[in-house]
């Protein structure tokens, strides 16, 4: 289908990836972004979106979340970290079957389109169901399956191969790419780590992987290994492959050094972080050594929403707070962090992460007639500060309409909520 969005203010990079304001129209052919202000040769629209007091903007990349875990979502909060992943989260993830994630998954995927999302970093443990909850609502997704394990033992190997035969299954979806996703380094031993390394060298995976989150996870890594998770990484080879590191939140120089070195992209989880009482990672530093910074939600269970532009305001303000420089994190880093850098950890800068002519047509058009981006003095401004997503009206990913003014034309919503609903009745927490 070929689709005109007409007269929009466009959000567009410049050479030195500093987003500015366009308005023209847009032309989309077969899923592809095909001119920028200027119709393509022989070009006819099969549907024109008015673009009339609408900004459209590349769809945002959350680059680590746990989608299947809004099912947990405000059921453990203000609580110790311990306490709330081994006392609250793990038993009831233990209690959860394969159908439980699917529409967990479902239901995250229509939470992040709704808030201008159009692709996301999924860490799982359900084989398939994020890959057939994404289909389903047409979002792109890069899958990965989490792995724990040590050594060759059984259940170890079995997820390693059940992230494979799924990757297998998933082939020719252009929406989906994978990922390996070796948990973290407490719960999966060095053996496991280098096999999962080699598996993704064998296959031409990237990894994904949760790094420094934790204060305990520091000092135990000293404690075990005489190293911090990002040196012992480093030793045993893994960001050899390119790699995703969640959190970072915890890093020494050298850990930075190391980050840039071998050009791992760091993605920040702010409001988990902060949540979790875990601290926050040192963005302004990252930048400044040339670190590739993406941005994530993490899982629902610590955020307790999978909402970007949440996301990208609170980056900002809390290093602006903890450093108390104002220019330490500016609204043009938080919007590359959540479309360019996260197409680029992705491995994707070639296909989404920015409207320009020859990628994907991955869009979200948000309705700027709203009292929060009222005046218009800086909609670059808006986006960072004063966006809270419901400003989010229509969604395209490869050129397909996935929400218009705010339905999803292939979600039973209701379905959905009703689903998730009867399935936490299990936990015994409902209201
Ligand atoms: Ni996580």
């Amino acid at each position: 289908m070929n689709i005109q969005i007409q007269n929009a203010d466009i959000l567009l990079f410049d050479r030195g990836e500093k987003p500015f304001l366009r308005r023209c129209d847009l032309f989309i052919r077969e899923g592809c972004i095909a001119g920028i202000g200027e119709a393509p040769a022989d070009f006819t629209a099969d549907r024109v979106l008015d673009g009339t007091h609408r900004l459209a903007m590349p769809g945002l990349i959350n680059c680590h979340t746990h989608a299947y875990m809004t099912l947990m979502r405000n059921i453990a909060d203000d609580l110790a970290f311990d306490e709330w992943l081994f006392g609250n989260i793990s038993p009831i993830e233990d209690k959860l079957i394969a159908e439980d994630g699917y529409w967990g998954s479902l239901l995250g995927c229509m939470e992040m389109l709704r808030s201008g999302t159009t692709c996301f970093l999924d860490m799982h443990m359900f084989p398939g169901q994020s890959a057939r909850a994404a289909r389903e609502s047409g979002m792109r997704a890069a899958i990965s399956r989490g792995l724990v394990g040590s050594g060759d033992d059984e259940g170890g190997t079995r997820r390693l191969h059940e992230a494979l035969s799924e990757m297998e299954e998933a082939k020719g979806d252009s929406r989906l790419s994978f990922l390996l996703a070796p948990h973290a380094i407490y719960t999966c031993d060095e053996a496991y780590l280098r096999r999962v390394t080699q598996a993704a060298k064998e296959q031409g995976l990237r990894l994904h992987i949760h790094v420094s989150e934790s204060r305990n996870e520091i000092e135990n890594a000293k404690k075990q290994f005489g190293a911090s998770p990002v040196e012992y990484l480093a030793r045993i080879g893994l960001f050899d492959v390119p790699t995703v590191a969640a959190h970072c939140v915890h890093l020494s120089e050298e850990d930075i050094d190391i980050l840039a070195e071998k050009g791992v992209s760091a993605a920040t989880n702010p409001v988990s972080n902060c949540k979790l009482a875990n601290g926050f990672a040192p963005i302004p530093k990252l930048l400044a050594h040339g670190v590739n910074v993406c941005l994530g939600t993490d899982g629902a269970a610590s955020n307790n929403t999978l909402n970007l532009f949440r996301e990208m305001g609170f980056v900002s303000l809390v290093h602006k707070g903890v450093t108390g420089d104002p220019l330490a994190v500016g609204a043009a880093d938080t919007l590359k962090m959540a479309t360019l850098a996260g197409a680029r950890a992705l491995g994707l800068e070639k296909t989404i992460g920015s409207i320009e002519v020859g990628k994907r047509a991955d869009i979200v058009l948000l309705n700027t007639d709203c009292p929060q981006f009222s005046p218009r003095n800086n909609l670059i401004s808006a986006l960072a500060y004063s966006a809270n997503g419901s400003e989010v009206d229509t969604v395209l990913v490869d050129g397909e309409i996935v929400l218009e003014h705010r339905a999803f034309p292939g979600i039973d919503e209701e379905r959905v909520r009703y689903e998730v609903n009867r399935i936490t009745e299990k936990f015994g927490k409902q209201e």
